[in-house]
């Protein structure tokens, strides 16, 4: 740990958003930025700083995952009962996601670099279509269904911190 307060991972979320997109854009921007972090450190082959930092990155994409089932779509789907369509669409690709990453973590693990940035690009790729959705599709969807509960949602969502 010992330059985390320069990396993205230290950046903190809890400033002022206004919606759920602005949220929510944020944390995919500070997610791509802690995968460029470990991915600079493991083509420079720094095996201790890549390990910390591609550690920091899966972590907080599983938080990013995990809040939008727990907190986020459970929400939307409440207020619209619209269970499927984009919502199950999007928890089939964090399904996806999440093995990807048990993938990448098992690479970490072994610090096999050239396998973390290999699966890192497929990483990358799902990561790029699947934003592309929420953020262009889903979460105005949602800023527009449920206009009362952003505050709270963004609050909650805010507490919710890497395992
Ligand atoms: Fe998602
Ligand atoms: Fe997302």
């Amino acid at each position: 740990m010992s330059d985390e307060s320069n990396t993205a991972a230290a950046k903190s979320d809890d400033n002022h958003y206004t919606s759920i997109l602005d949220y929510m854009t944020h944390d995919h921007q500070r997610c791509d930025e802690l995968y460029a972090e470990g991915e600079a450190a493991a083509l420079e082959g720094n095996v201790e700083k890549a390990t910390e930092l591609m550690n920091v990155f899966i972590l907080n994409m599983v938080r990013h995952l995990d809040l939008e089932e727990k907190i986020i779509f459970p929400a939307f789907t409440e207020a619209t009962g619209m269970s499927g369509g984009p919502v199950q669409v999007m928890i089939m690709e964090h399904d996806q996601m999440r093995d990807v990453l048990t993938q990448m973590k098992a690479a970490v693990d072994a610090s096999d670099l050239d396998t973390v940035t290999g699966i890192g690009e497929t990483m990358l790729i799902l990561m790029q279509q699947h934003n592309m959705k929420e953020e262009g599709i889903l979460y105005p969807m949602i800023d527009s269904h449920l206009p009362d509960r952003i505050e709270d949602l963004i609050r909650q969502a805010q507490s919710i911190k890497t395992a």
